[in-house]
């Protein structure tokens, strides 16, 4: 659906995309996910065509950038700041976007009917948009991005600052909306999201520094994770610890990345001896998606 080939583009001294190749099949929920920063909007644009790259390619459903009018026919996009207007209803701004695409009241009214119960907004059809919560808002600028019924969807961040149900609820939708033969490519800064989608590309300083499913993504994870449950709360509980790589603090416990798993335990509970705070339990666990990101983005800013 998308083949992007060598793409660059750099806004003064800043290569914002760094040379990236992606393919982006029919049935994917293609995830882009990176810090601020990282390119993912830059790229999408290149990909629907609002901006130019410097160098590469990008081909949609077989078409050359050339020819990407018609192709671009099959393609919505939300982009990461989707603007609704507050003082029309749902089904005004739903009516607006479509008249822009030269749709007729009708075809928008039947479509409307159809995104809107699936995304659960059909009851507030005469609400002004502004009167919507956020996750609301994001679900009808999600509805506008769907009323020429694409075959491809560009969502850039549509679950930024929203709250964690709603989050879920999008989710589900987009789950929806792709087993009913949606092509998705979505851009996310929140690691949870990375593992619903079904392709993963993490992005990193223009570059993207790894492609693959969540669980391959995982299983090529090299480090051990140590979960430590301890009663003591210390944010700084394994600070400076040379035997260890990474670790984060979850209040009532720690995930620990060693590089050897015995050298790591041993000087996990020496660590805690030190401190005074006996280990409940200290056991594997599988890699978090985010400690794969880091992983990742350190080894490519060693190179
Ligand atoms: N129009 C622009 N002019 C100058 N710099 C830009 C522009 N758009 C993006 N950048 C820079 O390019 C880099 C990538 O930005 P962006 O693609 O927005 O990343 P992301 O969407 O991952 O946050 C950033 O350093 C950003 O400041
Ligand atoms: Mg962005």
């Amino acid at each position: 659906m998308i083949k992007v080939a060598e793409l660059s583009k750099s806004f003064g001294a800043v290569k914002a995309v760094d040379e990236v190749s992606i393919s982006v099949n029919k049935q994917d929920i293609f995830g882009l996910v990176g810090p601020d920063g990282a390119g993912k909007t830059t790229l999408m644009r290149m990909v629907c065509g609002l901006a130019v790259p410097d160098n590469g390619e990008v081909r949609l459903l077989g078409e050359t950038l050339g020819k990407l009018e018609q192709a671009r026919e099959n393609l919505g996009y939300m982009p990461q700041r989707f603007s609704l207007y507050g003082d029309l209803t749902v089904m005004e701004n739903i009516n607006f976007f479509g008249s822009m695409y030269g749709l007729n009241r009708k075809t928008i009214a039947i479509r409307a009917d159809e995104i809107l119960a699936l995304t659960g907004l059909n009851m507030f059809k005469e609400r002004l948009a502004d009167n919507l919560s956020g996750g609301m808002k994001q679900k009808l600028a999600l509805t506008c991005s769907l009323v020429t019924r694409p075959a491809l969807l560009v969502l850039d961040e549509p679950t930024y600052g929203v709250d964690p149900e709603s989050r879920k609820e999008f989710w589900k939708t987009l789950y929806r909306l792709n087993r009913e033969g949606l092509t998705i490519l979505v851009s996310t800064p929140y690691m949870d999201e990375a593992e619903l989608c079904t392709v993963v590309a993490f992005m990193d300083r223009g570059r993207v520094t790894a492609v693959d499913s969540p669980s391959n993504l995982k299983r090529s994870f090299r480090h051990p994770v140590l979960e430590v449950r301890v009663n003591t709360r210390d944010p700084e509980m394994f600070s400076g610890l040379a035997e260890t790589l990474d670790y984060s603090f979850y209040g009532d416990k720690y995930r620990v990345v060693v590089d050897d798993i015995e050298v790591g335990r041993q000087a996990i509970e020496r660590r805690l001896a030190e401190k005074n705070a006996p280990a409940a339990s200290i056991r594997e666990i599988p890699p978090s998606m985010e400690e794969v990101f880091i992983s990742l983005a350190e080894t490519e800013g060693d190179n």
